[in-house]
């Protein structure tokens, strides 16, 4: 099935759907280094650009559309004038906008668990609407990657849609089940890399830092060696706490060496990991870059999981590959 991703970053929401079977056609980000590990990692087809300045007429027909967009809220002023009114000047605007020129099938959107409740629940009941008024049904869930195959927890909300004319209601099972992780197997420790490079190494002067619990509003219980990781940030890079990131023990002679504790942070590799990325998944760019890229990146085991589900629970969807406009 032609599809479209937008917001596709390093592409861990579209490793997902290549491995389902989906055929991607188009892909856009506006971040130049996740545009470079994707272009290498995946192809060609991503155009790197603002989306806010795309003509809808430059993609591709299509049968679905993929994309994980940034949640802004919206103004509730423009209520009453129609549904693009309401959303205007947001990135949600642009998947609208280029939803409505092509109708594709499928549309699944990927956001964080925290939409469901921005703007006391509007922003998630205006995204609804819109989608109901361009003739989708839509139905949405939270899943969480620990529950497909990987040691992370990572709550997202996705939202399936599909065009009214080939289904009048969506199936709840449309979503896929969760498997729950055999630990024993699978867990942050057998993700780990060995022989670490010193730099990934905390220092003993920050390590108090680092280890401390936090106070007042802020305070979390810091632990570090966790069986299932915290989910992996865009802000990695900068460390924080051992409350809000992943923090493991891994004794090594060259760190020792190097005046450092035993005590580490993941490595860009194994955060690829934590998301489902294969080992095939070349890393091109700066530690900062890959660290924002796989902390911003959908798990691919769940998308792929979605993909899958999407074509068990409507087989149809597959057959042919008209496009109404
Ligand atoms: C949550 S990440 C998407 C991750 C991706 N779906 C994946 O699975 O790897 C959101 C992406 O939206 C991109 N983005 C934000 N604003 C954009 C814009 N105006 N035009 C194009 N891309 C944009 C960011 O650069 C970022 O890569």
């Amino acid at each position: 099935m032609r599809t479209v991703s937008l917001f596709s970053g390093c592409g861990g929401m579209d490793l997902g759907f290549l491995n389902a079977g989906y055929n991607i056609i188009y892909a856009n980000d506006f971040d130049k280094y996740a545009v470079e590990s994707y272009r290498h990692n995946i192809g060609d087809h991503i155009v790197w650009g603002d989306i806010s300045e795309i003509e809808a007429t430059s993609i591709p027909e299509h049968d679905v559309l993929i994309g994980g967009f940034p949640c802004q809220p919206f103004s509730m002023m423009g209520n009453k004038k129609g549904f693009l009114d309401n959303i205007r000047g947001t990135l949600f605007f642009d998947v609208a906008r280029i939803i409505s020129h092509h109708m594709p099938k499928v549309v699944v959107l990927e956001n964080v668990r925290n939409l469901k409740t921005h703007d006391n629940g509007n922003t998630l009941r205006t995204i609804i609407d819109t989608l109901e008024d361009l003739n989708y049904c839509v139905e949405y869930k939270v899943l969480n990657s620990v529950d497909f195959g990987v040691p992370q927890i990572r709550n997202r909300l996705f939202i399936i849609c599909i065009r009214k004319d080939i289904l009048e209601e969506i199936p709840s099972n449309i979503f896929p089940e969760a498997t729950s992780l055999n630990l024993d197997k699978i867990n942050l420790r057998s993700i780990l890399e060995s022989n670490v490079d010193p730099k990934y190494y905390l220092s003993h002067k920050i390590l108090p830092t680092i280890l401390s619990h936090g106070s007042g509003n802020y305070y979390s219980k810091s632990e570090i060696d966790l069986e299932i990781a915290r989910p992996l940030t865009a802000t990695m890079a900068k460390m924080h706490r051992a409350n809000q990131d992943n923090y493991v023990t891994d004794p090594n002679p060259l760190a020792e060496k190097a005046g450092k504790t035993s005590i580490r942070r993941l490595t860009p590799r194994e955060c690829a990991r934590l998301q489902g990325f294969p080992e095939s998944y070349d890393i091109i760019v700066s530690d900062t870059q890959a660290y924002k890229q796989f902390g911003n990146a959908v798990t691919v085991n769940v998308a792929e999981n979605i993909a899958r589900s999407i074509l068990k629970t409507i087989p149809t969807i597959n057959s042919g590959s008209e496009i109404h406009v």
